[in-house]
């Protein structure tokens, strides 16, 4: 699999430190507040496993399954809900925590969606940024890095469903998907 990446561009020392970062971040904001963390699969399960470790509050985990890209490397700009919350979050403060923002596309259907649903508040946590494709406006309020415009995969993030595995981020190289 390694032998398929351009480059690395954040290690498991530099994601777990950010990480950790994140976490105490969340802790301190939400101390005495109902939270649901909202893991957004299938990308940001592995985000997700690590960061709730790192908040030191007595949190809520539920799971969406959306996708928009499918197999393809473009968004076809239509999300699909293969799974939904399993419970109300009626009074709940939402964490959306998601892999990575491309176009805006998943994360803006979404937060529209939550918000209807009666929810304290919501609020996004994404790992990663990428606004050079960026088609509908996100507002970011907890973010790990921004990237380039280059196909990311690794620690969750998929081409094809492959590479989620990886425990690094980094960029596969052009001659996979371009054949
Ligand atoms: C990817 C990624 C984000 C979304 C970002 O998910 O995990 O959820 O696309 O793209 P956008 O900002 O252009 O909407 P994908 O639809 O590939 O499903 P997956 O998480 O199951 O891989
Ligand atoms: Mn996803
Ligand atoms: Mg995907």
């Amino acid at each position: 699999m390694r032998a398929d990446i351009e480059e690395i561009l954040y290690s498991e020392e530099a994601l777990n430190a950010r990480l950790t970062e994140l976490g105490e971040q969340i802790t301190n904001d939400y101390t005495g507040k109902p939270l649901t963390v909202i893991s957004i699969l299938k990308g940001s399960n592995i985000f997700t496993s690590d960061l709730v470790r790192k908040i030191n509050l007595p949190l809520k985990m539920d799971f969406m399954a959306v996708s928009s890209y499918g197999n393809a490397t473009e968004s076809t700009g239509v999300v699909r809900i293969i799974k939904d919350l399993d419970g109300s979050v009626e009074g709940e403060n939402l964490l959306i925590v998601e892999d990575i923002v491309d176009s805006g596309l998943t994360l803006k259907y979404l937060k529209e969606i939550l918000l209807t649903r009666n929810p304290a508040s919501v609020k996004i946590c994404t790992l990663l940024d990428k606004p050079a494709r960026r088609k509908e406006s996100v507002n970011i309020d907890y973010l790990g890095f921004e990237v380039p415009d280059g196909f990311i995969v690794g620690y969750g993030i998929d081409y094809a469903e492959r590479y989620r595995n990886l425990p690094y981020v980094g960029i596969l190289k052009r001659s996979v998907y371009e054949k």
